[in-house]
Order: structure tokens, then C-alpha cells, then sequence
């Protein structure tokens, strides 16, 4: 996949960007009301336990800042965080060794947990219930099965794919948190709050019209927001002005609703190419050049939630929106 500027994925340059950004505690944490509600009461009846945190899963398209509320959940919680990526963890034994680095009460963040290996998935079973490991050493007639027992600790997973996740594994979470796409409110409320942490000024209409296009996530908003101000410094402003906010958008080709050429690129095919669809989706993978499950994971998700997009047994359909948005735009390449 390219670089995309409204890709949703963290781009390679972008993790120094994004943690200086981030909220730390929840009260700085714009959006998302109901989830923060929620978390401000398990917290705290947690705390006055003593006890760690419950598991929570948290899952939703990349973007939405799973990775900041797990890290104000720790902060929050006063403890330490360890990240570590679902296929990161080959065996069980890589597992053990982080958990037993664990100081009690500790978070353990396993990002993409969808992609745990089952040898792994299994193991971890036992210490999200009962805070034990029972790891097989040895080989053949040798093997023996050792027990290791583990501090308390809270693991947060976070997946973008609810389905992927086994059951087995689902149930042993007991806050289960679902992240929405941003408001356009929020949006602009986000961009305000990382324009002054950059010490950058932009006015009210820029802001809003950031928020519009910004297709309901942070990491995409604070992108623009860094690409906007690279222009109004090139070009000397005091601060961000509507006018350059608008033609900065135009040269990096995101249209009023936030989509960009790969979207366009995607709804043209099913358009002009198969009539509004319904298509399969191997065939859209095939004649885009994009790999299956990015185009389910990455592109699809906003494309259905704006209305432009239906999931049909038979195959993708562009809805009437699509027809009149596309039509009124003309053709992109
Ligand atoms: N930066 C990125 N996401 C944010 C959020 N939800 N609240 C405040 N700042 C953010």
C-alpha cells in the first residue's frame, strides 16, 4: 500500500509525531463519551480495590487511538505499560518471559492481538484467568510441563477485526470497548488541541474544514493539520487561513468528504467499470492493484460508514450517494 495521506495505518516517520501529541489522561481525551465514561468508573472502582484493572479489549479501524487509551489507562492506573505486537510472539516461551517481567498490577498492550499464533493463544489463557503459565520444555520421552506463576497484571488487546478473534479468547476480556469514527466536533476540537501543542495557529473555519475531511480519525486529522502548516510556513502566514487550508487540500488531491485517489480509484471501478456493482471483492483487489484484505480493512470501512459503500451477499454495491457524489465530481485519476 502507498503512503497514503489519509491512510489510517501509523506511517514509519509518524510514532515520535504521534506520542508527543498524545493525551495522557483521560480528561484530556477528546471524543469517544461513552467509552470514557465507562473507563472513568472501572478505574476507579479498580483502584479503590487495590486491584488491577479487569482485561480490555478495544477494537475499531486504525486510527482511532487505541494506543493512546491504552496508554492513558496505565497512566490513569499508575502502573507501567509494555507494548508488544500480536505476531511478535512466536512461542509461548517469548510470552513467559514478558510476563514474568511484569510488575504487579502492570498493563501488558498486545497490539493486532487477532494475530496471535494459537500456540500462544493458548497459553495465554490461563494467565488472563488465573495469572499462571504452564509451558511444555523439552522434546519427546524429556518433555515436561512447568508451571510459572505470574504478578496480576492487565492485558489490553486491541484488534481492527472483532470477527477474527476466538471466542475462547473474546471471553476472557472483561471490558469489551468498541471505538466509532470521530465526530466532525471532536475532529476540530482534536486539531485545535494539536495545533497548540505544535505551537501553531489556525483559524476557526481551517479547523473545520480539517475536521470535514479528515474521514473521523485523529491520526488523519493531525496528519492534514502537519501538511497545512507546511504550507502556511512556505508561504509566510501568521497562521493557518482557510485559503491555504483549501488549496493545500486540493494539491494533495482529498476531496470535501475525505476521500483521496485510491478511494476514488476504488469507486470508479465499481461504478464505471461494473455498474454500480454488485462486484466481488477479488475482482476490485484484481483491477485496483490492492491486496484483499487491505482494501476490507483499510479502504472499505469508512467508504461503507459514509454511506457509499454496501456489503451485499452478492458482491460490493455502490449506493444512489455514490452515483450523485461521484457524477457531481467528475473524473479522477
Ligand atoms: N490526539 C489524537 N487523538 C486524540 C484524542 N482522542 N483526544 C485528544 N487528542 C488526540
Amino acid at each position: 500500500m502507498d503512503d497514503r495521506m489519509v491512510d489510517q495505518s501509523l506511517h514509519d516517520d509518524e510514532s515520535n509525531f504521534e506520542l508527543s501529541l498524545r493525551p495522557t489522561k483521560l480528561r484530556q481525551y477528546i471524543g469517544q463519551s461513552t467509552i470514557k465514561s465507562n473507563l472513568e468508573v472501572f478505574i476507579k472502582a479498580a483502584k479503590m480495590r487495590q486491584e488491577p484493572l479487569d482485561h480490555v479489549l478495544l477494537f475499531g479501524p486504525p486510527g482511532l487511538g487505541k494506543t493512546t487509551l491504552s496508554n492513558i489507562i496505565a497512566n490513569e492506573m499508575e502502573v507501567n505499560m509494555r507494548t508488544i505486537t500480536g505476531p511478535s510472539i512466536e512461542r509461548p516461551g517469548d510470552l513467559a518471559a514478558i510476563l514474568s517481567g511484569l510488575q504487579p498490577g502492570d498493563v501488558l498492550f498486545i497490539d493486532e492481538i487477532h494475530r496471535l499464533s494459537s500456540v500462544v493463544e493458548e497459553v495465554l489463557y490461563s494467565a488472563m484467568e488465573d495469572f499462571f503459565l504452564d509451558i511444555v520444555i523439552g522434546k519427546g520421552e524429556e518433555a515436561r510441563s512447568i508451571r510459572i506463576d505470574l504478578p496480576p497484571f492487565t492485558l489490553i488487546g486491541a484488534t481492527t477485526r472483532s470477527g477474527s478473534l476466538s471466542a475462547p479468547l473474546r471471553d476472557r476480556f472483561g471490558v469489551h470497548l468498541r471505538l466509532e469514527y470521530y465526530k466532525e466536533q471532536d475532529l476540530k476540537e482534536i486539531i485545535l488541541r494539536t495545533a497548540e501543542v505544535l505551537g501553531t495557529q489556525i483559524d476557526d473555519e481551517s479547523a473545520s474544514e480539517l475536521a470535514k475531511r479528515s474521514r473521523g480519525t485523529p491520526r488523519v486529522a493531525n496528519r492534514l493539520l502537519k501538511r497545512v502548516r507546511d504550507f502556511q510556513q512556505v508561504e509566510d502566514d501568521d497562521y493557518i487561513k482557510i485559503r491555504t487550508t483549501k488549496r493545500s487540500l486540493e494539491l494533495l488531491q482529498i476531496d470535501d468528504e475525505g476521500l483521496d485517489y485510491i478511494d476514488h480509484k476504488m469507486m470508479n471501478c465499481i461504478l464505471k467499470q461494473y455498474n454500480g456493482g454488485p462486484v466481488g471483492l477479488d475482482t476490485i483487489a484484481v483491477s485496483i492493484g490492492e491486496e484483499r484484505v487491505t482494501i476490507e480493512d483499510v479502504y472499505e470501512p469508512f467508504l461503507i460508514q459514509k454511506g457509499f459503500l454496501e456489503r451485499t451477499p452478492r458482491g460490493r454495491k455502490a449506493t444512489a450517494y455514490a452515483f450523485e457524489h461521484f457524477n457531481m465530481h467528475g473524473e479522477r485519476e
